[in-house]
């Protein structure tokens, strides 16, 4: 029972064999889909528990080794899930390696990590717990800390399970975090309100399908692959001190492949790559232009993936993703209005 997570959110997905078929047809075409807002009402009693819990330890510091450094800490809601920071500060001032990116929109990508080494959201959560640069806990100063602060919680969300174990605090964190995707004015446009979005916005879709959604496809707009960085063009050598998947698997072809990011909220949550190291999102598509695809844009062009990208900005951001959202005491009460 206690590998149960809530279903993953129902995102129109293309089957691997009709993205495949598409991709004969279309070289160089995914295709980039709407999505639903997940829905709370929707889950059960059990469920809404682990969404509940997973919202309390999100924020919580106690997580970390000396109680100074929540999930929220990196990936705080009024920066649409990331931190605005080049690389982040973990535990003690550590200044973590990569970027963080959003978990607005974790639940998805069918891979996490910038090099991919995650699976499941679930397998992605006991990383930054128990990494020394960035909660700096052990697995026994979690479970003291969890027990005492969130039993009531615990029981309500693992009912009858025996705890606390690492695996509930992972899948009450994972069920949390499948509940902050937020559609933006580009699912509207999708789902067919043309007007949704502006014109020089549609022009810039047109440039983004014709060029980008080989890799940056699906509800999540990216998180569902792995490419080379600078798979036309070698990326710059000075950008070059991480290496991506390469670090993880040791084989030469992994050198420079690293995870193709969502771009749902991604005009919000620079600075950008991996590294941090870009500031402008014209920059960005400058790079991705040169070295993805060996091209250049004209300055209308780069304006009008501008535009298209700010679309993607989710038009409010769920109520439960702030600190003080309080849905009271029992489940009747706890499910919000919300859509
Ligand atoms: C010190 C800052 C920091 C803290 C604290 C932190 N993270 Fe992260 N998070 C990051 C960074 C940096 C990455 C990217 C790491 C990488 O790819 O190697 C990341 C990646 C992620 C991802 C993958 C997203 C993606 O698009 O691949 C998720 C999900 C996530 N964190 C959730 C959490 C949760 C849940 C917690 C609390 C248990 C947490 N993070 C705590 C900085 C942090
Ligand atoms: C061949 C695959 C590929 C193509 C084509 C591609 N990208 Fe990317 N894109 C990536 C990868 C991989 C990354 C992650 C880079 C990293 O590790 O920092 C990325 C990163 C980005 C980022 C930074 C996101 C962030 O959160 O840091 C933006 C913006 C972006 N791409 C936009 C575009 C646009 C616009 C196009 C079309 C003009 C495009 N990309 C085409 C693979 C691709």
């Amino acid at each position: 029972m206690s590998t149960i997570v809530p279903p993953r959110l129902p995102a129109r997905r293309l089957t691997r064999p009709a993205l495949f078929v598409l991709a004969l047809a279309f070289p160089g075409c995914g295709e980039v889909e709407s999505m639903p807002n997940p829905d709370p009402s929707k889950l059960d009693a059990v469920e809404f528990a682990r969404v509940r819990l997973g919202h309390g330890l999100f924020f919580d510091p106690g997580l970390s080794g000396v109680g100074d450094v929540s999930c929220a800490s990196c990936h705080e809601p009024a920066e649409f899930g990331a931190d605005g920071l080049a690389r982040s500060e973990g535990t003690g001032g550590a200044i973590v390696r990569r970027n963080a990116p959003s978990v607005f929109n974790a639940a998805l990508k069918t891979r996490q990590f910038w090099d991919g080494r995650a699976q499941s959201l679930e397998e992605q959560a006991s990383g930054p717990l128990f990494a020394v640069d960035e909660m700096g806990q052990t697995e026994q100063g979690l479970l003291e800390h969890v027990g005492q602060a969130w039993a009531q919680q615990l029981a309500l969300a693992f009912p009858g399970e025996p705890g606390p174990t690492v695996e509930q605090v992972t899948v009450a964190l994972a069920s949390y975090q499948q509940m902050l995707p937020r559609r933006s004015r580009f699912d509207r446009f999708v789902d067919g309100d043309r007007s949704a979005i502006s014109r020089e916005a549609r022009r810039g879709y047109r440039i983004f399908r014709r060029n980008c959604t080989d890799c940056h496809d699906g509800a999540g707009v990216g998180g569902t692959e792995y490419r080379k960085l600078g798979e036309d063009v070698p990326w710059p050598r000075e950008r070059r001190e991480d290496l991506g998947l390469f670090e993880v698997t040791g084989d030469p072809d992994d050198t420079m492949v690293f995870m193709v990011p969502s771009l749902r909220n991604v005009a919000e949550t620079g600075p950008w790559f991996h590294d941090g190291s870009v500031e402008s999102l014209e920059e960005a598509i400058e790079l991705m232009a040169r070295h993805q695809l060996d091209r250049s844009f004209t300055s209308a062009q780069v304006g009008a993936l501008v535009s298209f990208l700010e679309t993607l900005t989710a038009e409010d951001v769920q109520p439960w993703a702030y600190e003080d959202w309080d849905p009271g005491p029992t489940f009747e009460d706890d499910i919000p209005g919300e859509g």
